[in-house]
C-alpha cells in the first residue's frame, strides 16, 4: 500500500473506532484528540486558555497533555511557575527520553515544555521527526487530549501544527486587530491548505452577548469570502481581572480563583469540547505525527 493509502486506512480506522467501540470502552479505544489553540494576533490569551482548558478537561475525567509549541518563546512553564530541567530540544538531540522531559503540572495535566531558542520542529530532519513520532506513539495509552499552544501569527510552525491537528481553536478578542489577524490566519489555512473547519473562542469580552457579536462579524466575512468554510462558535471567556492576578501569581486561574467568572466559562467551554464529536478526519496520535511528516 502506498503512503497515502496507508494514511487513509488509518483515518478510516479512527472513524470506525470513534463511532462504535469507543462508546463502550471510552479511555481504552478512543483515538487521542489533537487540538491546536492559535491566534493571528499575539497576547490574546492562548497560553492561559490552554492551561485552564486542560485543567478543566482533567476535572472532567480526561487525561490532558499540553504541548508547548510556541517554540521560540515558551510560555506554559513560566505561567505555571515551573522550571523544567529539560525540554523538547533534549529529546530531539537524543540527550533525554520523552518520559524524562514530560512534567506533571497542576490539576493533573502533563506538560511537554519548550524552551526559548529551541530548534523549530519544522526544521527537523526527517530522522528526528520519525524519532519523535515513535516516542509519542508510546504515549497514546496515557492521554486522551493533546492540547497544543502554537504561539501567534502565520509562521510555518503555526500553520504546520494547525494542519496536523484534528481540531483547530482560534482565539479572538474584541480588539479589531485581533479579528483581522484571526481572519488572516484562517484565510491562509483555507486558501493555501484547504482547511475548512475552525472553532472560534472569544476571549476578554464583556460578556456572552459581545462574544457572539464578535463571532458574527468574523463569520459574516468568512462566509462571504471563503466558500464552504465552517466556523463554530465555541464560547466566550469574559474579561476578568482574576486572570491577570493568577498570571502574576504564576498559578492557574482555575486553582486560585475557582469561582471567578472566567473560571466558570473555562469549565463550560471544556465541557462543550469534551461533549462534542471529534471531526470526521479524527485519527490516532500516530496519524497526527504522520501527517506532520508529510506537511
Ligand atoms: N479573560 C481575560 N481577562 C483578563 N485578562 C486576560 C484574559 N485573558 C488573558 N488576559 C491577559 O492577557 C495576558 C496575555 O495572555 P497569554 O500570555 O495567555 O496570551 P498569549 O496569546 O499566549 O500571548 P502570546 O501570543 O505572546 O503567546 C495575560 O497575562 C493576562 O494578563
Ligand atoms: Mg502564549
Amino acid at each position: 500500500m502506498d503512503q497515502a493509502g496507508s494514511l487513509r486506512k488509518k483515518e478510516n480506522f479512527g472513524m470506525q473506532v470513534g463511532s462504535d467501540i469507543a462508546e463502550a470502552v471510552p479511555a481504552l479505544q478512543k483515538p487521542v484528540r489533537v487540538m491546536t489553540v492559535s491566534s493571528g494576533k499575539g497576547g490574546v490569551g492562548k497560553s492561559n486558555i490552554v492551561i485552564n482548558l486542560s485543567i478543566a478537561m482533567c476535572r472532567l475525567g480526561y487525561r490532558a497533555l499540553i504541548l508547548d509549541a510556541d517554540l521560540g518563546l515558551a510560555n506554559i512553564d513560566v505561567l505555571l511557575g515551573l522550571t523544567p530541567k529539560f525540554n523538547m530540544s533534549h529529546v530531539l538531540n537524543g540527550q533525554k527520553k520523552l518520559e524524562d522531559v514530560l512534567i506533571d503540572g497542576p490539576g493533573g495535566v502533563r506538560i511537554m515544555p519548550a524552551s526559548s531558542g529551541v530548534q523549530e520542529l519544522t526544521r527537523l530532519t526527517d530522522d528526528q521527526k520519525i524519532m519523535f513520532l515513535e516516542l509519542l506513539d508510546g504515549l497514546e495509552a496515557d492521554i486522551d487530549m493533546l492540547i497544543i499552544d502554537t504561539g501567534a501569527g502565520i509562521s510555518d510552525t503555526v500553520l504546520y501544527f494547525n494542519l496536523a491537528a484534528n481540531e483547530r481553536i482560534i482565539v479572538v478578542t474584541p480588539e479589531p486587530t485581533s479579528l483581522t489577524d484571526a481572519y488572516a490566519l484562517i484565510k491562509v489555512l483555507y486558501s493555501r491548505h484547504s482547511e475548512r473547519n475552525f472553532r472560534i473562542l472569544i476571549n476578554s469580552a464583556s460578556g456572552e452577548a459581545m462574544g457572539k457579536s464578535i463571532f458574527a462579524k468574523l463569520s459574516k466575512v468568512a462566509d462571504h469570502f471563503l466558500d464552504g468554510i465552517s466556523l463554530d462558535y465555541l464560547g466566550t471567556i469574559p474579561h476578568d481581572t482574576a486572570v491577570t492576578r493568577s498570571v502574576l501569581q504564576q498559578k492557574p486561574l482555575l486553582e486560585v480563583f475557582p469561582n471567578a467568572p472566567a473560571s466558570k466559562a473555562f469549565l463550560q467551554v471544556a465541557e462543550t469540547i469534551c461533549r462534542s464529536r471529534p471531526n470526521v478526519n479524527q485519527g490516532t496520535i500516530q496519524f497526527f505525527w504522520k501527517r506532520l511528516l508529510n506537511v
